[in-house]
């Protein structure tokens, strides 16, 4: 029941592993990159509770022992003094470049980790071991690394590639529901971006991959990394195509800063937002038909997913702050917001030439359905 794909980067080139059952398969998984059988696992509390043992028996079973660092949970932990710890408490264990640190938790831990292994000693290698749905379909696959700091998210970091990811899909049985289906706000932007059949596919198929059916969260999750892994191969440090994977995210960035990081919005429900608006904006510059921002916004809400501004609890900037934020964006080039926009479900494209009064009023008309 594993599927395996791989990222082709070359001498770089990592295999993501997707399947149940990984954790406790992670100990012969993993002996083949090791020197000597020892790793360092850093992880959160809540994952800690859930997931550590299985995977410490796991390693055991390969005789790999493991020195543990557990963090707290939460996007707080993406930070500067929570980076000086892990690399600090990696010097402290010793760990040496040739030695393997393992990333287990969601993308919290998988973005911190993994920065804490690109600097430590100017490069440790690294394992993902995701264990939410937005960590096992985006973050853990791709090499992007870093931590938040008070002038937005993602803004220090590295480009460094696991060796080696195990996405036990098992561990997606304990998610809470609303983290789950946050994570699966990535899933459909993958159908939007490039595979109108996969999107179809999650039209038919979604409540059963939500409901737990394994064979289904495996083809989603294995589909999803297969086409991550497609465009990491061609583009790995966003020069280009990699910027699609983007898709909703200009939208979702500025709701997150506008919603301060906060429970009132997941990264995720973000994400799927976004993409509605990214549909509405591409329809409202006649890029697509009409109906596909209503066939998107469709399928988010047989999902029980937020699809619209009006689902964000709480106040929001007015157009003009949320454009504002929006200027805050990675992508903004020369003064620009790159957006990605769409043709059709399944064809998205790169593009800095968008009508600010368009983007205008697709954000007044989405405020004004919240009154
Ligand atoms: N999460 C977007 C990327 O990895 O490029």
């Amino acid at each position: 029941m594993i599927e395996t794909v791989q990222v082709g980067l070359g001498a770089r080139a990592y295999d993501v592993h997707v399947g149940p059952g990984l954790l406790a398969r992670a100990g012969a998984l993993i002996a083949p990159l090791l020197r000597r059988p020892r790793v360092a696992i850093i992880t959160d509390e809540n994952v800690a509770a859930l997931h550590l043992q299985s995977l410490i028996s796991g390693l055991k079973q390969a005789e790999i022992s493991a020195v543990t660092l557990t963090l707290p949970a939460g996007e707080a932990t993406k930070s500067w003094p929570h980076l000086e710890r892990a690399v600090e408490w990696l010097l402290e264990q010793r760990i040496e470049r040739t030695d393997v640190v393992v990333a287990l938790g969601g993308g919290v831990i998988g973005d911190l980790v993994g920065f804490a292994a690109a600097v430590a000693r100017r490069g440790i290698r690294f394992v993902q071991v995701p264990t939410s749905l937005l960590a096992q379909v985006d973050s853990s696959v791709g090499g992007k690394t870093g931590i938040n700091t008070a002038q937005g998210k993602n803004l220090v970091g590295a480009f460094h590639q696991p060796s080696l990811v195990l996405a036990d899909t098992a561990a997606l049985d304990t998610l809470p529901a609303r983290d789950f289906r946050a994570g699966y706000g990535e899933v459909v932007k993958y159908g939007l971006i490039g595979d109108a059949a996969f999107f179809q596919w999650l039209e038919r198929c979604g409540s059963t991959i939500a409901s737990g059916d394994q064979v289904a969260r495996i083809a989603a999750v294995r589909r999803s990394v297969e086409m991550k892994a497609e465009i990491v191969a061609r583009d790995e440090t966003e020069q280009g195509d990699r910027a699609l994977l983007n898709l909703g995210h200009t939208f979702c960035h500025a709701l997150e800063a506008a919603t301060g990081y906060s429970d009132r919005l997941l990264h995720g429900e973000g994400v799927a937002i976004g993409c509605a608006l990214a549909f509405e904006l591409s329809a409202r510059l006649g890029l697509c038909a009409q109906e596909e921002p209503g066939r998107v916004r469709a399928h988010l809400r047989d999902m029980n997913m937020k699809a619209d501004l009006a689902d964000i609890p709480g106040e929001l900037p007015d157009t003009e702050g949320l454009l504002a934020l929006m200027a805050q964006d990675k992508k903004v080039q020369d003064g620009k917001l790159r957006f990605i926009l769409a043709r059709g479900i399944g064809h998205a494209f790169v593009t800095s030439d968008v009508d600010a009064d368009a983007v205008r009023a697709v954000l007044d008309e989405a405020l004004a359905a919240r009154r």
